[in-house]
């Protein structure tokens, strides 16, 4: 069943019935001002960073789900309706959300008066804005009365919900015209405030939460809206709110248009205030200047769209499938900018005030962003680095706010080093710019400790070979991409973290080993060996490819089972991922990464994993991570076998990695298997079940309960997650193999062989490269002739040609 459909030439999923399975979310902005919003106007706002600067409250974990936002109630004589259905819920006449590129339409249909609410952040601005417009489709005159509604937040968003003592005594707020300014703490150590405003003289305002909505109400029965008497009422400490109060009167026909702006000013220490207790106005009022008229919002709407025409202007598909093409030219470019900005913190399912930024999960994003905004990644590849230390390993995680790195969860993850090198090749290969590995960078966040980058990413590489276990595998240390699979842990204690904390009974932890840590050097590793190369560093090159060579080698010795990769060893040396278990006889991950490098592709034992994997893992909706499932609690395996059979890491069908074992097929030829393994999970081919996967049919979700669950197919955690990158790096690069490679772009498609053809417009190092595939055999794989501009070329890697046109490139398989 399906709640909406998809818009492609508006590029938005346009929801329906507001009574989708869970709330389906859309984020806003793109620089420093940032929000969620629902398909009911449900979700919050922050500036930067959502933990520290979270401007409007959000109240989780509620019931109904989804419970606060921005809120427009509209009281049409005793008729009160929201256009977003939520929160008074009353039968609309029609209802519709169109989820677009950074913005959010939502209309409701009541009595013959239709209203429409378009929340965007415009590019540049620190702020939301809500033009409402009501139009009066009946044939008599209407009289209406409209109410705004935001609660605001008091900045930290973890004070916030928990230091109530203190909390409900600092709440202030002032009051000027139409707009109403929350300087909550401006009066001590903070230097911004946030305000809400609307460029029509108000008939009532509130500021006080209890006045608004009366003692025993909710959001659903504000009884300043349900009487129309506002109380004008100035917070003092509680709950601050701002909303306001228009009448509303409308001929037949007639449409107005109500421009709401929610905006954030940092105000310089000296001009905080412009007499005692009375803040500055002056910078809020700038930003209002330029958000007041229609004109100027729909000026900054169009500028907003031009945005992400450019965005997605560097990768088009044309393709007959028109599922493929709205992931691949739409939601899936879309949900990677939207990985770029949210890191992991902020969606139905992340807080915004738990983790900061991953060393791991930035630097894999960055495959699927890079070739959108190669400047902006390559600031953020820098950042990462600056949280390695010295001998290569790294703090997981850092606050975005402050770049620093989180000292709470620490380092250890002995896969976060590899991921440096994979994001910094993608990078390179996307812009050619070399010079960034000159890039003077800290080490441990010091400013006064620095290597250049290529330093770093020797350090990553030698981090790997410096800490080998027993079987000449890489220690797997507090746990690598698989955060559940602590094997140095040994948590007995519910409030120990699976992965910081070590048992001082346990055993050494220099003997826990993973094999998908050697399967990525042997992926990875080579694009070092290259970087070296071309900085004529020949010596080095060698001996990174002895190391390479060696941890092959090493695999094949001890990381083969038989059938398959195992996955690790645990701290007792004892195989994970092996028939000699009883559950979690076999993982993905190593069979994904393995075949990425190539190992065991010679001597067929990569197409053997492939085919356990089909066998073992496959279901209909994607692969699982693993079987059989933990039944289980193991101290020695941790949080992998904490969670019920079917779920997350423990045979959870985990979206992230799926691709991999898709790019692995490709490594083998194996087109059909490659496209169909795509085709289950990516979300638009879901879209008709989405009664069973529940997330957004426009967006990946982390994982989808795999076939131990109960509720298998269903999926969870939409958003944020790694799986954005990977799958658009797999259909891009290995599937439809468009592959920036070192030297130009390299054309090698592996693709079902039904296929006749397609064709692929990509914007490269200054050039643009209309590119037309033709399948005439109608083969998987094989590139059999090139012509760049009408002449053929030599191999299959397209030159740069950085002069600003246009190329055309036509590419016979065969
Ligand atoms: C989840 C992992 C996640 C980790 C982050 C675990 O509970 O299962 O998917 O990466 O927490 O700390
Ligand atoms: C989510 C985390 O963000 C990511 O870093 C990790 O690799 C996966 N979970 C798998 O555990």
């Amino acid at each position: 069943m399906k709640y909406g459909h998809f818009d492609d030439k508006a590029r938005e999923y346009v929801i329906d019935t507001p009574r989708t399975p869970y709330p389906w979310i859309n984020y806003l902005g793109c620089e420093q001002f940032f929000g969620i919003i629902s398909n009911t106007a449900g979700g919050y706002c922050f500036y930067r960073d959502a933990r520290l600067r979270r401007v409007t409250r959000y109240r989780y974990n509620n019931m109904p789900v989804d419970n606060g936002g921005r809120y427009f109630y509209i009281k049409d004589g005793d008729t009160v309706w929201n256009p977003g259905w939520k929160p008074v819920k009353t039968e609309l006449d029609s209802y519709s959300c169109r989820h677009g590129m950074g913005y959010t339409i939502i209309t409701g249909q009541k009595n013959g008066l239709t209203a429409s609410q378009l929340s965007f952040v415009p590019m540049g601005v620190n702020a939301e804005v809500h033009q409402m417009t009501l139009r009066n489709d009946s044939d008599a005159p209407k009289d209406v009365i409209l109410t705004s509604f935001v609660e605001f937040c008091l900045w930290n968003a973890q004070d916030d919900m928990t230091n109530f003592q203190r909390n409900f005594s600092t709440g202030e707020v002032e009051v000027e015209g139409s707009v109403i300014y929350h300087k909550t703490e401006y009066r001590e150590r903070r230097n911004h405030y946030a305000f809400y405003a609307v460029n029509t003289p108000v008939d009532g305002f509130d500021t006080d939460m209890e006045t608004f909505l009366g003692l025993y109400n909710g959001f659903e029965n504000p009884q300043a809206v349900f009487t129309g008497k506002m109380g004008n009422s100035i917070a003092s400490g509680w709950q601050p709110m701002a909303a306001h109060q228009v009448k509303v009167s409308l001929v037949p026909g007639e449409e107005r248009r109500f421009n709401f702006v929610l905006g954030y000013v940092e105000v310089p220490q000296a001009e905080k205030f412009v007499a005692p207790s009375v803040i500055n106005k002056a910078p809020a009022k700038a930003l209002l200047e330029k958000l007041t008229t229609d004109e100027q919002i729909a000026e900054a709407f169009n500028a907003l769209k031009k945005h992400w025409d450019n965005l997605l202007s560097a990768y088009v598909l044309t393709t007959p499938d028109e599922k493929l093409g709205r992931m691949v030219n739409i939601w899936n470019p879309y949900q990677c900018m939207v990985t770029f900005n949210m890191s992991r913190s902020t969606s139905m399912f992340e807080s915004g005030i738990g983790r900061g930024m991953g060393f791991r999960d930035s630097s894999q994003d960055l495959l699927g962003f890079v070739h959108q905004i190669p400047e902006r990644a390559r600031e953020r590849i820098l950042d990462i680095a600056a949280t390695q230390f010295r001998d290569g390993g790294c703090y997981h995680q850092y606050q975005p706010l402050t770049k620093k790195g989180n000292n709470d969860i620490g380092g250890g993850f002995n896969d976060d080093p590899l991921w440096l090198i994979a994001g910094t090749a993608a990078y390179i290969k996307e812009t050619g710019d070399f010079g960034i590995l000159d890039a003077a960078t800290p080490y441990d966040c010091n400013p006064d400790d620095c290597g250049t980058l290529l330093e770093h990413l020797e350090a990553s590489f030698y981090h790997v070979v410096n800490n080998k276990g027993p079987h000449g595998l890489p220690l797997i240390g507090r746990a690598d991409w698989n955060d559940c699979l602590n094997l140095n842990c040994f948590s007995d204690e519910p409030s120990e973290s699976f992965q910081t904390f070590s048992n001082p009974n346990a055993p050494d932890e220099r003997v826990a080993e993973s094999v998908l840590i050697a399967g990525m050097f042997v992926a990875i590793g080579p694009d070092l060996v290259a970087i070296l190369r071309r900085r004529g560093l020949d010596d080095k090159a060698d001996a990174c490819q002895k190391e390479i060579d060696a941890m092959n080698e090493a695999i094949l010795r001890d990381g083969w089972d038989g059938e398959w990769f195992v996955r690790a060893y645990d701290a007792f040396g004892h195989k994970i991922g092996s028939k000699e278990c009883e559950d979690g006889k076999i993982y993905i991950e190593s069979q994904g990464y393995c075949v990425m490098g190539g190992v065991g592709v010679k001597d067929g034992k990569a197409e053997k994993a492939l085919e356990s994997v089909h066998k073992y893992l496959e279901t209909k909706h994607g692969i699982v991570l693993l079987q059989p499932a933990y039944k289980e609690y193991h101290l020695e395996l941790g949080e992998v076998s904490s969670y019920p059979p079917g779920y997350k890491e423990n045979a959870g069908i985990f979206c992230h990695n799926n691709p991999w074992i898709i790019a692995a097929e490709t490594v083998v030829g194996h087109g059909d298997r490659a496209f169909d393994l795509y085709s289950r999970i990516a979300p638009a081919y879901r879209e008709e079940i989405s009664d069973l996967h529940k997330m957004e049919p426009y967006v990946y979700s982390q994982m989808i309960a795999g076939k131990d669950a109960p509720n298998f197919g269903q999926a969870k955690n939409s958003w944020l997650t790694g799986t954005a990158a990977w799958n658009f790096y797999v259909i891009s690069n290995y599937i439809l193999g468009i592959k920036p490679d070192w030297e130009g772009l390299k054309v090698d498609p592996c693709i079902p062989h039904t296929w006749d053809g397609y064709q692929v417009s990509r914007r490269f190092r200054g050039a643009t490269y209309a590119i037309t595939i033709e399948n005439p055999s109608h083969v998987c794989r094989g590139v059999k002739q090139v012509t760049v501009d009408g002449q053929a070329i030599e191999g299959n890697v397209l030159p740069v040609f950085a002069d600003g046109k246009t190329h055309q490139v036509t590419v016979t398989l065969g």
